[in-house]
């Protein structure tokens, strides 16, 4: 037992698999706050692009991190991203910050000052929390485990209907970088990218998002339901 009050709903998956609008979905439905882990490795990154720090560098890495501060503010619409107080929501959405966060997460030691904060954030529960190490990591106890997958041509069309007009990508380079993000994510040594023993694995390959949103609430709604 947790000791928690309220739940802790993990959701992790691959890049692209439609966690951010699920978990966004499910925080609305239930009342819960919606964290983006992701959003804090890609604040960091953007951090050491602007210092010009080498992303392979863990020590220097792991000194910048002790002198930052990275805040989510969980809005209707996704979370709003703060590093040292200033706001960095869209640029950290960015290619080259994408990029560049998937090389920092691969560090052990970054990785665990990102799961020492990623606890104490969601130690109340009453969280949806979404990333890649969430349910096998950072809270192994949650209540709820949703492992969303998707095919990667299916992931990179989304993002690339997704892709506003003015950024001239095509969907092949999209699909490119999803499965090389992939590689990276769920190949490193340190909490790669898995679905945890007790996960629902919801694949969403041949799904609507309606059907998608409908299946996850059935879920969450089902161990409500148990602990009440
Ligand atoms: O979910 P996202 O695309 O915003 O994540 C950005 C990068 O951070 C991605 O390459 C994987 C990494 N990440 C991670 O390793 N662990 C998490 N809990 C969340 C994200």
């Amino acid at each position: 037992m947790s000791g928690r009050q309220r739940p802790v709903i993990a959701i992790d998956g691959p890049a692209g698999a439609g966690k951010s609008t699920l978990a966004a979905h499910l925080a609305r439905r239930f009342g819960f706050l919606n964290l983006e882990t992701g959003a804090m490795y890609r604040a960091l990154a953007l951090k050491a692009i602007e210092r010009d720090l080498g992303f392979d560098e863990e020590p220097e890495l792991l000194q910048l991190a002790g002198h930052t501060r990275i805040r989510l503010e969980p809005q209707a619409e996704g979370n709003r991203v703060l590093l040292d107080e200033v706001d960095v929501s869209r640029r950290v959405r960015e290619a080259d910050v994408t990029a560049a966060a998937s090389r920092v997460s691969v560090h052990p030691q970054l990785r665990a000052w990102m799961v020492d904060q990623q606890r104490v954030l969601g130690q109340l529960g009453g969280v949806v929390m979404e990333g890649r190490d969430i349910g096998t990591v950072v809270f192994p106890d949650a209540e709820v485990k949703i492992f969303l997958d998707a095919a990667p041509e299916v992931r990179g069309n989304r993002r690339f209907k997704q892709a506003s007009p003015s950024q001239p990508v095509t969907e092949e380079a999209i699909v490119r970088e999803l499965r090389e993000r992939d590689e990276r994510d769920r190949n490193r040594a340190e909490s790669p990218l898995r679905p945890a023993a007790d996960a629902v694995i919801l694949d969403s390959t041949g799904l609507t998002l309606a059907e998608v949103l409908a299946r996850a609430e059935e879920i969450v709604q089902g161990h409500i339901d148990r602990v009440r």
